[in-house]
Parts: structure tokens; C-alpha cells; sequence
């Protein structure tokens, strides 16, 4: 394999384990074992230095114009061709837990695209986006900008007090 492909083939392995690893964590830490969680998120820390470090090598990160058109390609593809087929194959399976996963990311990765399309023309304007609150929900991932989080998740139900806000 061309170091290119290796480069790809590594920043998806370091990506996963930083997230495989934050889910460790958070599964010790709801067992009480507070150190072992600390540990995990430290090398999930680690293993995106990795990442990000593997993604610059093989020139992933460019102008933020062009960062947002790929971001723009990629929540589009996900929410047109990837999970449309990904939710048809899973319903055909009866594989309930992975039909509500794929469903609530298809929802939300349109959100995003549309999200992410309002920013790039912002841009194209010569502008930041206009300062805002943004919430995320924990159980969907629904991204909503707004001074409150929505009453009531509209993608997955969840009520307000479970989104959190992003920093
Ligand atoms: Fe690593
Ligand atoms: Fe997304
Ligand atoms: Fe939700």
C-alpha cells in the first residue's frame, strides 16, 4: 500500500479507538472505577493527537472554505446513499438497535449538511457565523443552534434537559 493509503488507513484506526475509548470510559466511570475512566481518556486524547497528526500528513485539514465543502460532501453522502441503504439492510435484517442507530443518524446528518451549508455561504460572504448557543442531544446527536435547547427532542423525543450545550 502507497504511504497515502496508509495514512488513511491509520487515521481511521486512531479515530476509532479515540471514540471506542471514550465509551470505555464512560462505561467504567458509571461502574465507579474512576481511575480506569481517566486512563481511557487519556489515551483517547492521545490516539487524536494520532489522528489529527495522520490527517495533516496526508493533507486533510485546508482552507476552511474548503474544509466545509468536504464536511458538506460528507453529511450529504451520509444522509443520501450511505444510511439510506445502510437503514434498508438493517430493517430487512430485523436488526432493531441498528435500524434506531442508522435512523437517528441519517436524521441528523441532513441537519448537519444544512448547517454546514448555511456556514459556507456565510463565509463565502466574508463573515463568521452570527454568534449563537448550540445544543446537542445526547441520545440522537441532534445539533440545534438556538438560546434553548428545543422542549422536546424532534428527532428521537428527548426532552431538553437531556441536550447539553457545546462550548
Ligand atoms: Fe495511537
Ligand atoms: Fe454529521
Ligand atoms: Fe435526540
Amino acid at each position: 500500500m502507497a504511504t497515502k493509503d496508509n495514512l488513511k488507513a491509520a487515521f481511521a484506526g486512531e479515530s476509532q479507538a479515540n471514540r471506542t475509548y471514550l465509551a470505555f470510559a464512560k462505561k467504567a466511570e458509571a461502574d465507579g472505577l474512576k481511575q480506569i475512566a481517566k486512563l481511557f481518556r487519556a489515551v483517547a486524547e492521545a490516539e487524536t493527537v494520532h489522528a489529527h497528526a495522520h490527517l495533516r500528513a496526508m493533507g486533510g485539514v485546508k482552507t476552511t472554505v474548503d474544509n466545509l465543502q468536504a464536511a458538506i460532501e460528507g453529511e450529504g453522502y451520509e444522509f443520501q446513499e450511505m444510511y439510506p441503504s445502510f437503514l434498508a439492510q438493517a430493517e430487512g435484517e430485523g436488526d432493531k438497535a441498528a435500524t434506531v442507530s442508522f435512523k437517528f443518524a441519517m436524521a441528523v446528518e441532513k441537519l448537519h449538511h444544512v448547517l454546514y451549508t448555511k456556514a459556507l455561504e456565510t463565509l463565502k460572504a466574508g463573515k463568521d457565523l452570527a454568534s449563537a448557543r448550540i445544543w446537542v442531544c445526547p441520545i440522537c446527536g441532534n445539533t440545534v443552534v438556538g438560546e434553548h435547547p428545543p422542549e422536546k427532542c424532534d428527532v428521537c423525543g428527548a426532552p431538553a434537559s437531556k441536550f447539553f450545550e457545546v462550548s
